[in-house]
């Protein structure tokens, strides 16, 4: 493998999976007999604002029953540990990433422990229950909504993440199906710009063709092995 410095890594539902949190387009990828394309979506929330508030609730508070599995501790222990640049970019709004220790880290989707005032754009911590009606406490506006990127929503910090995919020497892949844009995209822009690239998956993803390398198997074993490969 040429001369790495820079990496870029991309995880999805699938890092999360071995800690018990649902996956989306697996088996129990359904929440009340509904896909979950039809819960997060700005129609949904203008339409059943309980609805959508009480799937996140729900998320939210499973948080607190699971525990970063040795995918993220792995991860957390390569962005300690790597002398180089490195972004950790994850799809995912559970907490597991930060609670295993990652600090160089972008939730591109929002974060289940964060709420957004639809009125003024301020975001804030948040850890209970979050029922439609809540106030800002910047604006006054009860607008708080999950700060969720719902679908034809626009993925936060995309400047960010371009940026690194265009200087990044290794891009890696790990535990999504490549089947939602923009990130099923990175892979292509990495290539574009030079970057070797990696995938790490249970089984092949929609955008498994467009690595070089793919390697099959749960995230707990493949990513711990492949740090250990990196730190070498
Ligand atoms: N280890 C590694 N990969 C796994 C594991 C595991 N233990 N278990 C499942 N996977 C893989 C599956 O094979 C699948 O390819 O993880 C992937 C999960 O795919 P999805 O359920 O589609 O989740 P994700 O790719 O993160 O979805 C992307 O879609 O619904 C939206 O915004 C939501 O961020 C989400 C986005």
């Amino acid at each position: 493998m040429a001369a790495i410095r820079n990496v870029v890594i991309l995880t999805g539902a699938g890092v999360s999976a071995e800690s018990g949190v649902a996956t989306f387009r697996g088996p129990g990828g359904l929440w009340e007999g509904q896909r979950v394309e039809d819960v997060c979506t700005p129609q949904a929330l203008a339409r059943d604002p309980a609805l959508v508030h009480r799937f996140y609730d729900e998320r939210r508070a499973k948080l607190a029953s699971v525990a970063p599995n040795p995918a993220h501790l792995a991860l957390a222990r390569l962005d300690a540990e790597w002398p180089g640049e490195l972004l950790l970019v994850t799809q995912n709004v559970d907490d597991l990433h930060e609670r295993g220790g990652s600090m160089r880290l972008i939730h591109m989707h929002g974060e289940l422990k964060s709420a957004l005032c639809a009125g003024c754009g301020h975001r804030e911590a948040w850890e209970e229950s979050l029922p439609p009606g809540c106030e800002c406490t910047v604006c006054g506006a009860p607008l708080l909504r999950p700060d969720i990127v719902f679908f034809g929503e626009m993925p936060y910090r995309m400047e960010a993440i371009e940026r690194a995919l265009a200087e990044a020497d290794l891009f890696v892949s790990i535990g999504t199906s490549g089947a939602v844009y923009p990130a099923a995209g990175f892979v292509q822009t990495a290539r574009y710009h030079g970057a070797d690239t990696l995938e790490m998956n249970l089984d092949p993803s929609q955008g498994s063709g467009w690595f070089a390398e793919s390697r099959l198997g749960p995230a707990g074993v493949l990513v711990p092995e492949w740090v250990e490969e990196m730190l070498a």
